[in-house]
């Protein structure tokens, strides 16, 4: 059997190192480059920290798997045994553009249940992180539960280019659940928008095409602390596929896909 918590000590140990590496980066010049569409961006920084938990993986735990977003891991096609699930920096853009608020994001899991999950927010020195059945830290401090918020009194988190005409969701959906709400948020880092639903600080998130290396970790932690983590339409996430993702405080998760989302059809 493993145990979860030798490895929770390790990989701490890791992301510290790692994180101390991108600091230290943007004391030199980034090479940009770009991947589907301009505005998608990765950097050398980015690869190097892929790879830097692939060789700390590969060599301590070589009966694991790897889902990396810069494909330096394992062609994954099922979710047998243990995966690691690693976004090297959620938030490129706002590492090339604000040299803040990015993140290392680190999800693992067993037979597809999500086990451990770290979201580090690196310039900050913030590291959200969980193990299933421990509770979820924020540093060394437990994260307390999460308790039901009303509607009117809701921060969620969303890109407002979900509210232009877009191939992905009716905008109409959104207009009228943003209506009702106290306000919007948007950061441009999925994974630290997760960790701040974990926090409390926003009561939901809601992205439109997500890969599983964006959530991973923060479905983990979200789901620790009693909150939801599931496409838009309310279906289980899964490790297998890009999809939406709708994540809220208990009650909140409900209230909103019975009330705005109804008829909502997830769009590939
Ligand atoms: C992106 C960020 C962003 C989200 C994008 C993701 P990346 O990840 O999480 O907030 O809106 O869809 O691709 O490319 O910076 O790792
Ligand atoms: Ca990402
Ligand atoms: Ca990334």
């Amino acid at each position: 059997m493993i145990d979860w918590l030798v490895l929770d000590r390790e990989i701490k140990i890791w992301i510290q190192e790692a994180g101390e590496r991108i600091r230290h980066s943007l004391q030199n010049k980034l090479q940009i480059s770009t991947k589907s569409n301009p505005n998608d961006l990765v950097t050398n920084v980015d690869k190097d920290t892929e790879q830097f938990f692939i060789e700390k993986i590969r060599s301590t735990y070589p009966g694991h798997r790897i889902l990396g977003e810069e494909g330096g891991g394992d062609e994954i096609t099922d979710v047998r045994g243990v995966i690691w699930v690693i976004d090297p920096i959620d938030g490129t853009m706002n590492f090339v553009h604000m040299h803040r608020n990015f993140t290392i994001s680190i999800g693992v899991f067993e037979d597809g249940v999500g086990q451990l999950g770290y979201i580090y927010d690196v310039i900050h020195d913030e590291l959200y992180s969980a193990v299933k059945g421990k509770g979820a830290l924020f540093n060394d401090q437990p994260i307390p539960r999460l308790e039901e918020v009303s509607i009117e009194k809701a921060i969620v988190g969303m890109n407002p280019i979900w509210l232009t005409n877009n191939r992905r969701i009716e905008p109409e959906y959104l207009r009228r659940l943003v209506k009702d709400i106290r306000g919007t948020r948007s950061f441009g880092s999925a994974a630290l928008e997760m960790g701040y639903v974990a926090c409390g600080w926003m009561d939901a998130y809601i992205a439109m095409h997500l890969s599983p290396w964006d959530f991973a970790a923060g479905w983990v932690i979200v789901e620790e602390l009693g909150g939801k983590a599931t496409k838009l339409n309310g279906e289980p996430l899964s490790l297998l596929e890009k999809s939406s993702l709708f994540v809220a405080k208990p009650g909140l998760h409900q209230v909103i896909l019975d009330n705005y989302l109804q008829n909502y059809v997830e769009k590939n």
